[in-house]
């Protein structure tokens, strides 16, 4: 049976990465379907929505979706539930893809890119498991209003299930079983009441679901600060959408530049992942073919092995990447000339 890989291009530098992916896609999987589809500002401007119904159902019918990146300053001004980022979120809650892997290894050849010092970020190979459909970011009620003696107020709201926890969780358990075995949940237990619960479900389904995996609990703030004192002392870290988010970011630049992180989002077994760069639309180098495609390539990479079970062409992908770094290949955001092309050129030339 022909297995489908939807592109969703999107918005900045999406397409332009997305396209780098879809030449290596066609190398190492050539028997892929391709299909590409709007998301994001694309969208808007097309068909005046973020996400529509139609793309939607292509993204569920599909055995992977890649997506480039959503937003710019074009769209600014539009009314919030028509925002770009909201195709994003519409995206990952319709394919329900719960469980955000976001891994942050740094490539031997790009220790020095680091702005870390290179003991600290040398060998550098985490995975961070960031919940991404419910938390704060779904959260109601939520809203900018005006109390009745006329104060305005804007709130939001921090929620989880026990099934929301347990299932992610047991994700992060399960990944840290094909790695070195330990879990560090992350929450602000000490302040927030989605903590303390978030922390006590973890310790439980840990519990039953946990053998041979050590699980630790931090505090998100330390966290934050562990992981640029000694990122190393960390295998996979779990959180939830908001901490995660923020986290993600700071652990994407361990590595030298956030041009090389993919992320893979994943639901229930048998429905498609969400494969996505962890950075964004990039409006300022856009359309100047400045943009590094590893991160998108390395999605594809993702794709490969989490969801289209071909790990020999993801093996294939990621040797190609290193190779080529290793070779000194290197964009402008690594410290290089290259083009977006060029870069994949080089990647190209090592498949
Ligand atoms: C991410 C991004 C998104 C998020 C935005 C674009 C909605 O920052 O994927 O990390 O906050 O989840
Ligand atoms: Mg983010």
């Amino acid at each position: 049976m022909t297995q489908t890989l939807l592109l969703l291009p999107g918005d900045g530098i999406g397409p332009e990465v997305t396209a780098a992916a879809a030449r290596i896609a066609g190398l190492v999987a050539p028997d892929l379907e391709l299909q590409d589809d709007l998301v994001g500002g694309a969208s808007i401007d097309a068909h005046g929505t973020p996400l529509t119904d139609d793309a939607l159902a292509r993204a569920k019918d599909a055995d992977a979706v890649l997506l480039g990146a959503v937003g710019g300053p074009k769209w600014t001004d539009v009314a919030r539930d028509k925002r770009p980022e909201m195709g994003l979120l519409g995206l990952r809650k319709g394919l329900d893809v719960f469980a955000n892997l976001r891994p942050a290894y740094c490539f031997n050849a790009l220790v020095d890119a680091s702005s870390l010092k290179r003991e600290i970020v040398e060998g550098l190979d985490l995975m961070i498991v960031r919940e991404l459909t419910s938390g704060v970011y779904f959260g109601q009620p939520r809203g900018i209003d005006t109390d009745a003696d006329g104060t305005r107020r804007g709130y939001d709201t921090s929620v989880y299930t026990s099934p929301e926890v347990e299932r992610v969780t047991r994700v992060a358990l399960e990944i840290a079983r094909g790695r070195a075995g330990r879990v560090c949940s992350v929450e602000k237990s000490n302040v927030m009441e989605t903590g303390l619960f978030w922390r006590n479900e973890v310790t439980s389904v840990h519990q039953v679901h946990g053998a041979g995996v050590e699980l630790s609990h931090m505090l998100a703030d330390a966290c934050a600060m562990e992981l640029v004192r000694n990122p190393k002392q960390f295998d996979v870290i779990l959180a939830d959408n908001l901490f995660g988010d923020l986290l993600s970011d700071e652990a994407s630049m361990l590595t030298g530049s956030i041009g090389m992180l993919p992320s893979a989002s994943l639901g229930i077994e048998g429905t498609p992942g969400l494969f996505e760069p962890v950075h964004g639309s990039a409006p300022d180098i856009a359309g100047q073919g400045l943009a590094n495609p590893c991160a998108a390539i390395l999605s594809l990479e993702m794709a490969l092995r989490w969801s289209l079970a071909r790990p020999d062409a993801a093996d294939r992908v990621m040797g190609a990447v290193a190779k080529a770094l290793e070779g000194g290949a290197r964009t402008r955001d690594l410290g290089g000339s290259m083009s977006t092309d060029q870069m994949t050129d080089a990647i190209i030339d090592q498949l």
